[in-house]
């Protein structure tokens, strides 16, 4: 049912200045850029249980300041992407009276169309769906890998790690993302299929004027890009597509019009599969039609676990990301209150936690379809306690002692939407690097992924995001990648929806999407806040805690390295989130790199 206005006021008191807001916001929404605008408060019974606020208190200098990101406020119904259009399709599609999981497939298809570089149809995904009466679900469209895959598939003669599985067509796995997106719509959507990729269809066929951030973005990829078919459509006459320029996808149009008229099947088995098969038997690919008619995305039980009275529903296997937060958040729970925010003695229990739930990450976890998966036991909290215990405040341990005692992508992009009925989805989608493989189908109108990375492509030989991992996750055919997406939801200590949450950046992902949440819960942020503060990365090897430029006071660094840490300047994940406040749905999208602001709410 549409929200009209009166039902939105019958559950939020809009307070009379708020009033004048809310009708101005409206105005600026419908006008596309609804940003920043705080509109009412919640009543108090809906009010979530979140801890007081305090100031935070970010280094000297750290260039975004607490108190100057601005959250976009609204009083019912919220959308975070890394895609300003495409979070306005998904809000087309609420203001139409769809529920949130219809909404998430519309932005999701939408993201496809103008947001090249991660959005997908190329690639998979996961979603973590928590409706307003309680159900909770977690699927799993990731790619799998062509039956013709086989372990050593990328060493060359004499052994050594090729890039063939970051580079070309060899590097792609089976895409799920359309797979996944018709099975949500089935299960929990409302709307039909045709009805959710209209906008999708429209920007496709009708285009849409390219911005600075498309431009740079296919400036900073144009040697990839260049490689493949996709330079005839994205670098006309050999140059990035221009600033103003309407680009305009008809192959792409063709496919979703295909899957709109007859369904998600018809990508798997019709003249789609037959040109991507064509297309990689062309290019060296190993993806066949076979490969393409047997895909399935699979439902799963979500990863559950608490953090102070906080309950989180998170992706499982074959993601890493929901185990290994679960796991980073019950080590780091017996402490108790943490130290302050942003002190070495902070930083120093975060990286020691993020590196044994690392450990754990890159040997056990895999798909659990190929490996025998201790989910329950890496998740319990009896297990998070013994691992506190094997850390000394204010003493490094290395990676190789903690692996002993315990032996026994990075461009993706992440969507949340809220509804006005509290329904919540976060998803995660990714083609892996940016541009994916940066094999283009033409016929279809496709970047393909280069998921097959995420493998082991050689256990015990970092992969692009210098992760090693281990013979659980070693290439077999038909088998899932291991994957680091973490859409995550948070709910308060009455069982309400708090948060929703995700991230873009490989295996940054969890530490970004992790520290979301602590920022939030233990460290007391705002929302903006704590996408503003700060991060930190350890990802266990390399042995090293990555941190951002300005991110740690000098006298915080020589502190951790007095401690026995090494120190890295590095990046960090881009996320976005969703948060319930008592003055309605806050939604940020990280101030940090190449997104184009796509919170957008009413
Ligand atoms: N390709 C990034 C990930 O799945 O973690």
């Amino acid at each position: 049912m549409q929200p009209t206005r009166s039902s939105i006021s019958s559950v939020v008191r809009v307070e009379p200045r708020a009033l004048a807001a809310a009708l101005l916001l409206s105005l600026v929404t419908l006008a596309g850029c609804g940003r920043g605008v705080t509109l009412t408060s919640a009543a108090p019974s809906e009010a979530p249980a979140i801890p007081a606020r305090e100031a935070a208190s970010f280094p000297d200098g750290w260039r975004f300041p607490a108190g100057q990101l601005q959250a976009a406020v609204a009083p019912s119904a919220m959308i975070t992407s890394d895609n300003g259009i495409a979070s306005e399709a998904g809000l087309e599609i609420l203001r139409r009276g769809g529920n949130a999981v219809d909404a998430a497939v519309a932005t999701g298809f939408a993201l496809a169309v103008t947001y090249p570089e991660a959005g997908n149809l190329g690639g998979g995904g996961y979603m973590v769906i928590r409706m307003a009466d309680g159900r909770a679900a977690a699927l799993d469209y990731r790619e799998i890998a062509p039956m013709a895959a086989t372990r050593d598939m990328y060493l060359d003669a004499s052994g050594k790690l090729t890039d063939r599985s970051v580079v070309g067509h060899l590097a792609s796995g089976v895409p799920g993302a359309v797979a996944g997106m018709a099975a949500a719509l089935e299960k929990y959507g409302t709307m039909r299929l045709d009805e959710v990729l209209a906008p999708a269809i429209r920007l496709a066929e009708e285009g849409f004027l390219v911005d600075s951030v498309l431009h740079r973005s296919i400036r900073a990829d144009s040697a990839l890009i260049a490689k493949f078919a996709g330079a005839s459509l994205f670098l006309p006459g050999g140059r990035p597509l221009a600033v103003g320029s309407r680009l305009v996808q008809p192959a792409l149009a063709r496919t979703l019009r295909l899957i709109a008229s007859e369904g998600s099947q018809a990508f798997y088995t019709g003249w789609p599969a037959d040109s991507l098969a064509a297309e990689m038997k062309r290019g060296g690919g190993i993806i066949t039609r076979e490969d393409m008619a047997r895909y399935k995305a699979e439902w799963r039980d979500p990863v559950r676990t608490t953090y102070r009275g906080y309950s989180l529903i998170s992706m499982p296997p074959s993601s890493s990301g929901g185990v290994t937060i679960a796991e980073t958040l019950n080590i780091l729970e017996p402490f108790g209150d943490l130290p302050r925010f942003g002190t070495a003695q902070y930083t120093m229990l975060l990286a020691a936690a993020y590196q044994r739930a690392f450990v754990d990450r890159n040997e056990k976890l895999a798909d659990p379809a190929f490996a025998q998966v201790p989910t329950a036991e890496l998740t319990s909290k009896a297990y998070g306690a013994r691992l506190q215990k094997t850390i000394t405040p204010g003493r490094w341990t290395p990676t190789p002692e903690i692996a002993r005692t315990m032996r026994e992508g990075m461009e993706t992009t992440n969507y949340n939407v809220v509804d006005s009925r509290g329904n919540a989805v976060a998803t995660t989608t990714t083609i892996n690097s940016l541009y994916g493989s940066g094999a283009y189908i033409p016929g279809v109108g496709i970047f393909m992924n280069n998921e097959m990375d995420d493998f082991a492509a050689q256990p015990g030989q970092p992969n692009q995001f210098g992760l090693v991992q281990g013979e659980a996750n070693a290439v077999q055919p038909g088998k899932r990648m291991l994957s680091a997406m973490s859409p995550t939801i948070v709910l308060d200590p009455a069982d309400q929806l708090l948060l929703v949450v995700g991230s873009r950046g490989g295996p940054r992902i969890i530490t970004s999407t992790s520290q979301i949440i602590l920022n939030v819960i233990a460290n007391r942020m705002t929302l903006a806040d704590a996408f503003s503060a700060p991060r930190i990365h350890h990802q266990a090897l390399p042995d090293v805690l990555i941190h951002e430029r300005g991110g740690l006071p000098a006298d915080v660094s020589a502190a951790l390295q007095a401690m026995g840490l090494s120190l890295q300047v590095g990046s960090d994940g881009l996320p976005n989130g969703i948060m319930r406040t008592a003055s309605g749905l806050h939604g940020v999208t990280d101030p940090r790199g190449n997104s184009s602001r796509g919170a957008r709410g009413f």
